[in-house]
């Protein structure tokens, strides 16, 4: 049984470790004053924000990020796992760099779109293939592909799950527990304001992991007559730090929509490209009916892309759905991503994020053990986290029941105060790049190492 920690303990030591944080980030202070007259909270996106001034970041190269203030910083939040391939990589640079004199948006198909989408298809062993701008597009067209193809409006979705900004997926996310409903039938909860009320029942949430009681929420929507047109999940959960399907999971629900006529999209938004070469799909051996990417697929640039099986986007083909966009397939982003694709991209590069996270893993695992501190650390790919909880999570009731939001915050502060950088005010897993290197893993371990001395002192 591992030690408990003394909240007081870890609100003493936040205490520290903020008031050295905000001593190091002036400039960012200056420069908050300055955005927010103009910049809604002085920030492009609420995701961005960090109480009590956001951090403003001046440059990035490979591995490392600098910000205003000019603390340099190994970068494992990376762009919300977007910058696998590490900033400002050479390769994908010279790729810009020769499609930008060409000409950057014609809305028109280019070439290299074309090769973009043979590769994924190549990866994935989905034939077809359409591109936008970022997740939350991809999901959204994803969805209305599935309601296209089977003429139904309801949808189903994993509670806790994030899928992008769009009113059919901001609904159940994180929640207070007493909200959330009972396991068979979890509660439709608006994420925020402005989702019209009439959308918030259209999109049923499950549980995680548990197969069963997918079966019986269909099976109870079909019987009043609202069979969902899709389940759309991410095949391991990737914003409750990083949870794992069960063996048998995904087969299970695999084999269940396909009995129901519903249609599987994964979400490979994160996992796409990150934790193995063709994602979840492949690393679990479970190929779903759409895929939905975005994030690294761009190499840095804004991009995504859907991919489906024939008979699915042949909606698409015949008009049916109209899937569009002034900006999808851009070919600036195309040259990005192709030049990531075949060049960085590499089955040597999985093979050295795989060594990396194994590094990371079972360093921090060390450090777990050896302070008797309650948690474990997971990691797949260039993805991973440590969970602070005895018993292990499994979805989105196990993680409520155990996460420690002080201890996550504490995690947080350590590595910024010792040239860590991880995504600010979210538990968010960490994502490694093709550019990091064993001293980076060192630096993470380290950090985590000296808030357990400091807990455990
Ligand atoms: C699984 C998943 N899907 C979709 C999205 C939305 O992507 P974007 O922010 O590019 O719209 C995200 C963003 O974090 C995500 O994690």
């Amino acid at each position: 049984m591992a030690i408990t920690i003394n909240p007081d303990r870890i609100a003493q030591l936040a205490a520290k470790e903020e008031a050295e944080l905000d001593a190091k980030l002036q400039k960012s202070k200056a420069m908050y004053e300055q955005a927010r007259k103009h910049l809604s909270h002085g920030v492009a996106s609420s995701y961005q924000l960090r109480e009590p001034w956001p951090i403003y970041i001046d440059h990035g190269k490979a591995d490392r990020i600098t910000d205003v203030d000019g603390n340099e910083y190994y970068d494992f939040h990376n762009g919300f796992g977007a910058m696998i391939q590490g900033h400002a990589n050479p390769i994908i640079f010279e790729a810009v760099k020769e499609q930008f004199p060409k000409g950057t948006h014609f809305a028109a198909t280019t070439e290299n779109i074309i090769e973009v989408a043979d590769n994924l298809a190549g990866r994935w062993k989905l034939p077809k293939w359409r591109f936008t701008n970022s997740g939350s597009e991809s999901t959204m067209d994803a969805i209305r592909i599935a309601r296209g193809y089977t003429g139904r409006d309801t949808i189903m979705k994993i509670f806790g799950s994030y899928h992008g900004h769009h009113d059919a997926v901001m609904i159940s996310i994180g929640e207070e527990y007493n909200d959330i409903g009972d396991h068979y039938h979890m509660n439709s909860l608006p994420y925020g304001a402005g989702i019209p009320k009439d959308l918030v029942p259209l999109t049923v949430p499950v549980p995680f992991n548990d197969a069963d009681a997918m079966e019986r929420r269909i099976k109870e929507l079909d019987a009043e007559g609202r069979l969902p047109a899709c389940v759309i999940m991410e095949a391991a959960m990737m914003n409750l730090g990083v949870v794992l399907p069960e063996p048998g999971y995904l087969e299970a629900v695999r084999e269940i929509t396909r009995k129901y006529g519903v249609v599987l999209i994964f979400d490979e938004v994160k996992t796409g490209l990150c934790i193995a070469a063709a994602g979840a799909t492949e690393r679990f051996g479970v190929t779903p009916d759409i895929v939905t990417l975005a994030k690294a697929l761009g190499g840095g640039l804004p991009m995504g892309a859907i991919g489906g099986t024939e008979e699915i986007m042949s909606v698409v083909e015949s008009g049916k759905v109209n899937q569009v966009g002034t900006y999808s397939g851009n070919p600036l982003s195309a040259a990005a991503a192709l030049a990531s694709l075949t060049e960085v991209l590499t089955p040597q590069a999985y093979e050295h994020l795989d060594m990396l996270n194994d590094r990371i893993v079972s360093g921090c695992e060390r450090v777990l053990k050896e302070y008797d501190l309650p948690g474990y650390a997971v990691g797949i790919g260039s993805k991973g986290c440590v969970t602070f909880s005895d018993t292990k999570v499994i979805d989105y009731e196990t993680y409520k029941l155990h996460q420690s939001a002080d201890l996550n915050h504490l995690c947080w502060l350590y590595n910024m105060n010792r040239g860590v950088f991880m995504t600010p005010g979210r538990e968010e897993e960490w994502t490694l790049s093709v550019t990091h290197t064993p001293e980076a893993i060192d630096a993470y371990v380290d950090s985590f190492e000296a808030m357990a001395r400091d807990l455990t002192a």
